[in-house]
């Protein structure tokens, strides 16, 4: 990472150092909120865009140029390299993840992974083509944590009770840790790449460990995550790591080593920041369903987050969870306006 990226707002905030405004960015940034970026996904999969670096690379810098944001995310998506080690499954519009063969045996789990670096070559390729474009605006990587990438591999697809997984979780362990295992070798190996190739942070996403008490996080999951992320500890740049309905989860997703712990609407920031400690920083957290109520709305729920992230060692701004397809962008450039203004 340059000194420049170093010392930018957001790498600052995401170290707790000073800042002139909370740096801000939002999760699903690049996506169909934007006219520009349904327009050039028009009869291009998902898959098949993460995998072209021209495609990654114009619709990562989408959102840079029309909100000015202080951080890009690599387009792509968490079951990037679980297609890559060789997991046959397709992203769904309007679903998402959907795996052709299940994995709920140990012969179906020993015949999971690994992840060869070069399989995701034109991720490394898309990042080294976004830097100089990028120039001072850092490049967020990321990767699914275990526990999400288990529950989409062992369900299938999306779910809202995560029986199979928990079932598998509860019922027979050593199969689900030989599992979560494999996932975070893979997870560890698609981050490298995208460290190696020059990322300025990277964000774990456990989108769904809100679906756990904090007993069975601990024991079935932070192990996992936590070897992901020590295994990044001397990379030099900032780890973030997210789920949704997490509040009683903060504490513990702090420890499994973040830099930052993101955060979801439902716990306001200065309680955050109690649970999580002094020694980390806050990413969040306006609900991304706020973004469709009168402006004055926005501008004083914003104003509130800004506030409320000033009790913590340092602050980025974001949504509680990913900008939903139907938002007007132009709210959003509003909101950064906001941000940095407070
Ligand atoms: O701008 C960004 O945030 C970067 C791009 C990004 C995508 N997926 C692109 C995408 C990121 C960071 C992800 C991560 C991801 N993917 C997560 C974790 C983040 C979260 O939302 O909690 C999860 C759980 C997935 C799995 C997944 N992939 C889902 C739930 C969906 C949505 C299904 C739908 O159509 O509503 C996807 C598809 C997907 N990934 C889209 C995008 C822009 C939409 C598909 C499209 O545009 O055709």
């Amino acid at each position: 990472m340059t000194k420049s990226l170093h010392d930018s707002v957001f790498v600052r905030a995401c170290r707790g150092l000073s800042v002139p405004h909370a740096p801000v960015w939002f999760m699903r940034q690049a996506g169909r909120s934007l006219p520009e970026y349904r327009k050039i996904r028009e009869g291009v999969g998902m898959l098949e865009s993460c995998r072209r670096p021209d495609l990654v690379t114009e619709i990562t810098l989408q959102p840079v140029r029309r909100h000015g944001v202080d951080a890009a995310i690599l387009f792509s998506d968490i079951v990037v390299p679980l297609a890559a080690a060789g997991v046959d499954l397709d992203i769904v519009a309007g679903t998402g993840p959907v795996v052709a063969a299940p994995i709920r045996t140990a012969a179906d789990v020993a015949g999971l992974g690994p992840l060869e670096p070069g399989a995701v070559g034109y991720v490394d390729e898309a990042v080294r083509m976004l830097l100089p474009e990028l120039g001072e605006i850092p490049l967020i990587g990321f990767a699914g944590a275990p526990f999400t990438l288990a529950s989409y591999l062992i369900e299938g697809g999306p779910s809202r009770t995560y029986l199979k997984t928990k079932a598998m979780m509860y019922g027979d362990p050593d199969l689900w840790n030989t599992l979560c295992s494999r996932l975070a070798d893979i997870t560890l190996a698609f981050l490298r790449v995208q460290v190696n190739a020059g990322v300025s942070a990277i964000q774990l996403f456990d989108s769904w460990a809100g679906a756990l008490s904090e007993a069975d996080y601990r024991r079935f999951v932070l192990p996992h995550s936590a070897r992901v992320m020590g295994g990044l500890a001397d990379a030099g740049v900032p780890r973030i790591h997210f789920g949704v309905g997490t509040g009683v989860l903060l504490e513990a997703m702090g420890e499994a080593g973040a830099d930052v712990v993101g955060v979801d609407w439902r716990t306001p920031l200065d309680r955050a920041t109690k649970i999580i400690g002094p020694d980390r920083a806050v990413q969040g957290n306006l609900d991304p369903a706020i973004l469709f109520a009168p402006w004055e709305v926005v501008e004083r729920e914003a104003r509130r987050v800004v506030a409320e992230g000033r009790t913590a060692p340092g602050h980025v701004f974001n949504l509680g969870h990913g900008v939903l397809p139907e938002t007007d962008p132009e709210v959003l450039t509003r909101l950064v306006d906001v941000v940095h203004n407070c």
